[in-house]
């Protein structure tokens, strides 16, 4: 394993000139920030500060840090204060609204983010959960000293099985829950090996907050209610892994399991879904392929509404008779969507599930509305004739309907 690891990270670590060119890049755009502010303190935060970037990372966080004690009360504030100086300092940025707006602006293939937080020194003080992100880049930078190339070949990893970043999209593992993994486990050889024995529900608690007892019990059920709970080494009343769904919890096992008995250097590395990959994934099912333009928009957003779409294939095909076995998205610029459809014998009728027998009114209309119809335990089942007869066909007449129109700009079947 550990010649693959050396390989991988030659190939994700940014190299001296990447550090070169990211830091003198970097260091420009605080000095001229750091003029343009007063009244508050201008740092560089994420995984520049914590030295986790990966070579191929676009994103640059600068934190604004506003005195505590004078803006305390005045949290709602900060983004129209930092507004004026983030103007002098670069004439064109957005604003992007969030639980607390903040500021984004481009240059050479990197977006940066100017994001006014409180001052704090202890996470109970945050007003805003972008408040605590110092702490976080602290206890990465006193604890993982040691593993931060580790900690870049984590991230690497779960990028490569699209299951990296906390976005409500992708609801996968977010940069800092990848550092604190690491360094929990000390690396990520041994991480893996842990990570495969992994079941149904993981509750890990690196700084031993709550030793001796249960962290189920201690913290609030709606934090817990994931396969994950790593209690926030800063915050010990916080989930950090909070966002991580079913789905890719359990791809994060098997990649992990598959990984211990043949660890490979393409497991590091990202590859764009192409058609063909999908072709012979799909094997004997059905494939269809869906080439979307996106709406405009924060990234976050535009995910989130392909998701949707994406979604909303799936209830259609489920809605006209045909099993859907598996579905994804890949999104960088135009967005590639497909599912997977089981090809099965298709007779000219298709099941439509009703109501409980016992909802007598409910029972009574459904029968009304279908001529013929059967019991399936408590539930009734009606029948209508199929309409369609490939996957591929119900998508096609999805387009023009309304639920998609502000969602897509437009798609053609592949
Ligand atoms: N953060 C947060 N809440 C979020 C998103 C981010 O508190 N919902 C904080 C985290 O402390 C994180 C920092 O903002 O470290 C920057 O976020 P992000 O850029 O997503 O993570 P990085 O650690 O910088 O990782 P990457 O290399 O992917 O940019
Ligand atoms: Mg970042």
């Amino acid at each position: 394993m550990r010649k693959v690891l050396k390989e991988a990270l030659a190939i994700v670590k940014p190299t001296k000139d990447d550090e070169a060119h990211h830091r003198s890049m970097v260091d420009a755009k605080l000095t001229l920030l750091k003029k343009s502010v007063t009244g508050a303190k201008v740092i560089l935060g994420g995984s520049g500060e914590k030295g986790t970037w990966l070579r191929e990372t676009t994103d640059v966080d600068f934190f604004v840090q506003f005195p505590y004690a004078k803006y305390k009360d005045r949290s709602d504030e900060l983004a129209d204060l930092l507004e004026k100086s983030v103007k002098k300092a670069f004439a064109t940025f957005g604003r992007v609204h969030g639980s607390r707006d903040y500021f984004q602006f481009f240059d050479q293939g990197k977006t940066f983010e100017v994001i006014p937080i409180l001052g704090i020194t202890k996470a109970s003080q945050a007003k805003n959960i972008t408040d605590v992100s110092p702490l976080h880049a602290s206890w990465v930078k006193k604890h993982g000293k040691k593993y931060l190339d580790e900690i870049r070949l984590l991230k690497a990893f779960c990028r490569a099985k699209r299951i990296y970043g906390a976005e409500s999209f992708i609801n996968g593992f977010s940069g800092y829950v990848c550092e604190v993994l690491v360094i929990h486990f000390k690396g990520f050889g041994k991480l893996v090996t842990a990570a495969k024995k992994w079941g149904e529900k993981v509750v890990l608690d690196p700084a031993k907050y709550w030793k001796g007892s249960d962290v189920l019990m201690e913290l609030n059920s709606s934090k817990t209610a994931c396969p994950l709970v790593i209690v926030d080494p800063v915050q010990s009343d916080r989930n950090a892994a909070a966002a991580i769904g079913v789905d890719a919890f359990s791809r994060f096992v098997s990649a992990c399991t598959d990984f211990a008995s043949k660890p490979t250097v393409e497991s590091f590395i990202e590859r764009k879904l192409t058609p063909d990959d999908l072709r012979k994934k799909a094997g004997r099912n059905e494939l269809v392929m869906v080439d979307v333009l996106p709406v405009t928009g924060k990234v976050d957003l535009v995910g989130c509404k392909l998701l949707k779409v994406l979604e909303f294939f799936e209830r259609s095909l489920q809605r006209y008779g045909f099993t859907v076995v598996d579905k994804g998205l890949s999104f960088e610029g135009n967005a590639l969507l497909y599912v997977m459809v089981k090809k099965e014998k298709m007779g000219p009728l298709i099941e439509i599930s009703g109501p409980p027998l016992a909802v007598t009114s409910h029972a009574a209309a459904f029968k009304k509305k279908h001529k013929k119809t059967k019991v399936k335990g408590k539930m009734l089942i009606g029948f209508e004739k199929r309409k369609y007869f490939d996957g591929a066909s119900v998508i096609a007449d999805l387009k023009g309907d309304v639920y998609l129109k502000e969602k897509v700009k437009r798609f053609t079947l592949v």
